[in-house]
């Protein structure tokens, strides 16, 4: 990717308020690419926080996670393209019709607009479910890695931009949907930070150097006495990496 390092680093606004959000963006503008909005902050703030970061310059994404029916995803695809958003995304599980028609109205609504259209990720397996889970519960008896691949596959072919993963899933994504396919990877760390509940992490470093396209990174950046300094050591770490 010929990005500007910094343009890929994503900084989760996992906040309840407006006010917290704003002042994680004060101390942030210009040190990172852009702001994930997800379920905490859009659900007290609604579509409002997302135009106040962007009328303030920022790129959002939008981190809602759609699962449902082919037209009422679509149509949430339009919201999101109206709304101006970087990118959004959406549940692989949902099935190809859906991730389909949800591509053709982002880019139906981006040109009635005449915006760009957003980029839309999809979400394979979520990084929170065990392979005993996938088996057990969800009744999927293939190996994890394989699942999420060919989950991965299937967003590119309905054409998708991308989907979100997992450290751990970068290496045989990219393999499998070669090097233009994103990869947007929560679960980094810098080395020697707190790990929270994040369990299976990689530092910035390597998770550029297994191919991700944009790092998601929350709590080592916005819970640091100094946040700015924060994102300053992980765009270092990224460009080290060097791809
Ligand atoms: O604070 P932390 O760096 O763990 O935040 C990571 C962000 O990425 C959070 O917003 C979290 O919801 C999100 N995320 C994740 N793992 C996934 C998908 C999303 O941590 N598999």
């Amino acid at each position: 990717m010929s990005l500007d390092v910094k343009q890929r680093l994503i900084v989760a606004l996992d906040v309840d308020t407006r006010t917290e959000a704003e002042r994680l963006v004060e101390a942030l503008e210009g040190h990172v690419g852009a702001f994930k909005v997800g379920m905490q902050l859009y659900d007290s703030e609604g579509p409002e926080i997302v135009r106040r970061l962007m009328q303030r310059g920022g790129k959002v994404f939008v981190d809602l996670k759609f699962h449902d029916i082919p037209n009422t995803v679509a149509q949430a695809g339009r919201v999101m393209t109206r709304l101006g958003v970087f990118m959004y995304n959406l549940h692989v599980a949902g099935g190809q019709e859906m991730m389909r028609q949800t591509v053709a109205a982002t880019h139906e609504e981006a040109k009635a607009a005449g915006v760009n259209p957003p980029l839309v990720l999809g979400v394979t397996v979520l990084t929170s479910i065990t392979p005993q889970q996938l088996r057990e519960e969800i009744g999927i008896d293939r190996d994890l890695t394989e699942q999420v691949v060919k989950w991965a596959k299937l967003a590119q072919k309905a054409g998708l931009d991308g989907v979100v993963a997992s450290p751990q899933e970068i290496r045989a994504i990219r393999q499998a949907c070669g090097p233009e396919f994103l990869i947007v990877t929560p679960g980094v760390r810098p080395a020697g930070s707190q790990l929270n509940d994040q369990k299976r992490v990689m530092t910035p470093g390597e998770a550029i150097a297994a191919g991700a396209s944009y790092l998601v990174v929350g709590r080592p950046i916005t819970e640091a006495a100094d946040p700015a300094a924060a994102a300053r050591a992980i765009v270092q770490e990224m460009e080290k990496a060097g791809r």
